[in-house]
């Protein structure tokens, strides 16, 4: 089958992960409505009250591991796997679940629940289901394990790469995110200069909508099994 796109950037966000039962940010019950971010996503935060951001980060790593994959990342993971053309999944969620349903390298820009990270020798390993301020870093044994999560003022991970990808792909697809975080809000953008289409999948228009070409609406787990269907079908479908 011909691909329609040589090359696809997907940028995920909680929105992906809402029917898993894994909170978004900024809806209604969103986990920012139930803790300031300034306490429990920011280096001063955690330099302030490290007990606090562990036991934040402890009880979202516990619900993570007890998600399962909902029919969209399935859907995401079976275009990797057949489409003829590229696909580069990036994902600003801190969950497995992409990697649950089975996609492959996929970028996880704000980093993992599962990965644990050394502040003083930036060592990373796999995180235990509970990391405390006394949690020893095993390659230097320093009491220094944080959640390897991105908190705001960091730096997210693979921007090279990612920004890479944007200036040589033709599509660029923003699903279950609301478009309110840099850089990850400004990826349209970037899509939009290469020529590349950009296409918005979320369950209402994001605060970026208007800057892509097309959108659909409506959740994730039945939007983006049919979106697939029709790219994996491709346009000569009856
Ligand atoms: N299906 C599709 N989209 C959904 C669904 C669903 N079932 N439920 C909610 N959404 C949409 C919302 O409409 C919203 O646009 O998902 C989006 C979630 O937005 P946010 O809660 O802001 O999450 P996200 O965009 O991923 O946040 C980006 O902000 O706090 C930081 O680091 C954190 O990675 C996060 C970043
Ligand atoms: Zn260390």
């Amino acid at each position: 089958m011909q691909a329609m796109y040589e090359k696809m950037v997907i940028l995920t966000g909680a929105g992906i992960s809402a029917e898993s039962g894994l909170g978004t940010f900024r809806d209604a019950q969103g986990l920012w409505a139930q803790h300031r971010i300034e306490d429990v996503a920011t280096p001063e935060g955690f330099a302030h009250n490290p007990e606090l951001v562990q036991a934040f980060y402890n009880a979202r790593r516990a619900q993570a591991a007890e998600a399962q994959p909902n029919a969209a990342h399935a859907a995401l993971a079976q275009l990797q796997s057949s489409y003829p053309g590229e696909v580069i999944l990036v994902t600003q969620n801190v969950d497995a679940l992409h990697e649950a349903a089975g996609s492959k390298s996929v970028l996880h820009m704000h980093g993992a629940l599962a990965s644990a990270l050394c502040a003083s020798c930036d060592h990373r390993w796999p995180a235990p289901p509970e990391l405390s301020p006394d949690s020893l870093c095993p390659q230097c044994q320093s009491a220094a394990a944080r959640p390897d999560v991105v908190w705001f003022g960091e730096m997210p991970y693979h921007m090279d790469r990612i920004f890479s990808d944007l200036e040589t792909c033709d599509l660029f697809v923003a699903i279950g995110t609301s478009g309110q975080v840099y850089p990850a809000a400004g990826f349209v953008d970037a899509a939009t200069a290469a020529g590349a289409q950009t296409i918005e999948l979320n369950l209402e228009p994001s605060a970026t909508h208007s800057r892509f070409d097309s959108a659909r609406f409506g959740r994730a787990s039945e939007l983006i099994p049919t979106w697939v269907a029709e790219l994996i079908e491709g346009p000569n479908r009856d």
